[in-house]
């Protein structure tokens, strides 16, 4: 049995979902049962019947899905897959903020650890983050770990004062973006998006600036696309619309996301590794964040 069917097999005996960021490798967003951005995976998390869910990402997205299924097996099919943005926040740099913001409110990107959403008030993805903050009741906003995100719904929230916890918290892969790229896409054609984990002047230069999953609803918009984000982003909008044009960096790679493979992901069901386990006490305070992020929406 080659390895697909075997994934196939194994996926059915184990009751078991896959769900697949955007950014994952063409061949394991083609087995996935849902393909999607961190938004679209937490809610297809929580609404699964399967009792086992396979999240092929990062370990954050697995915690969330582990966060808001306390009951059942999640799975990450390889232990160290991270997103070292994630990591640049800490419970204690939270907690500091919060002392010297005691009027703020704590809002937490989803690319955070389940220790520090449990610190935090709401937490918000790339696709709703300006609809979080503006929902919120205070002036002052605590946010991390993502500055560029931040400085994004600071543009469009004026009336609120968003500070970047920490001060330069950022992603490798849409950090190195740069006004080069901006330059050459304008030269080549098409209409330019970038994610708001790229610099706000990259922000600024292009014409749409959208979560992946908002990617996904844009295509229709345009003809020929460049696309300022992951570069398995390119794959994932020329599967839902093969006949359009989309042009990706081929240097743009997040080396964590690349790390879930056919082999690790079929193993993973196998021997049902890595499974997520949490504190009860930090799922149960991070879950009313996320909770809340849900019920806003997108
Ligand atoms: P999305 O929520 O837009 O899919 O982004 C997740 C991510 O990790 C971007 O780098
Ligand atoms: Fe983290 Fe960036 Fe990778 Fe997204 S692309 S998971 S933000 S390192």
């Amino acid at each position: 049995m080659n390895l697909r069917d075997r994934i196939r097999v194994l996926k059915e005996d184990r009751d078991a979902v896959i769900l697949a960021h955007n950014y994952q490798r063409p061949e394991i967003q083609d087995i996935a049962d849902i393909v999607g951005d961190s938004l679209e995976l937490a809610v297809s998390a929580k609404e699964t019947g399967a009792s086992v869910i396979v999240v092929c990402g990062v370990d954050f997205m697995a915690e969330t899905a582990k966060i808001l299924n306390p009951g059942k097996t999640v799975l990450l099919p390889v232990k160290d897959a991270t997103c070292p943005m994630a990591h640049q926040l800490t419970p204690d740099i939270i907690r500091e903020a919060r002392t010297a913001h005691p009027d703020a409110s704590v809002v937490l990107y989803v690319n955070s650890t389940a220790e520090s959403k449990a610190l935090a008030d709401i937490v918000c993805t790339s696709a709703n983050a300006v609809k979080v903050v503006r929902s919120l009741g205070t002036r002052e906003v605590l946010f991390g770990p993502d500055c560029n995100l931040a400085a994004y719904v600071q543009n469009l929230v004026p009336e609120k004062e968003i500070i970047p916890i920490p001060p330069e918290g950022h992603c490798y892969v849409h950090d190195a973006f740069t006004l080069d790229d901006i330059a050459e896409a304008r030269k080549r054609g098409g209409t330019i998006i970038c994610h708001p984990e790229c610099r706000p002047e990259i922000q600024n230069g292009a014409d749409v600036v959208a979560s992946t999953g908002g990617m996904v609803r844009a295509a229709p918009d345009a003809e020929a696309w460049n696309v300022l984000t992951e570069r398995e982003m390119g794959y994932r909008l020329k599967s839902l619309f093969p006949g359009k044009t989309f042009y990706t960096k081929e240097e743009a790679i997040c080396e964590d996301m690349k790390k879930i493979t056919l082999h690790a992901l079929c193993r993973s069901l196998e021997t049902m590794q890595y499974e997520i386990t949490l504190d009860p006490e930090i799922a149960t305070r991070a879950r009313t964040a996320i909770d809340r992020m849900i019920a806003i929406g997108r």
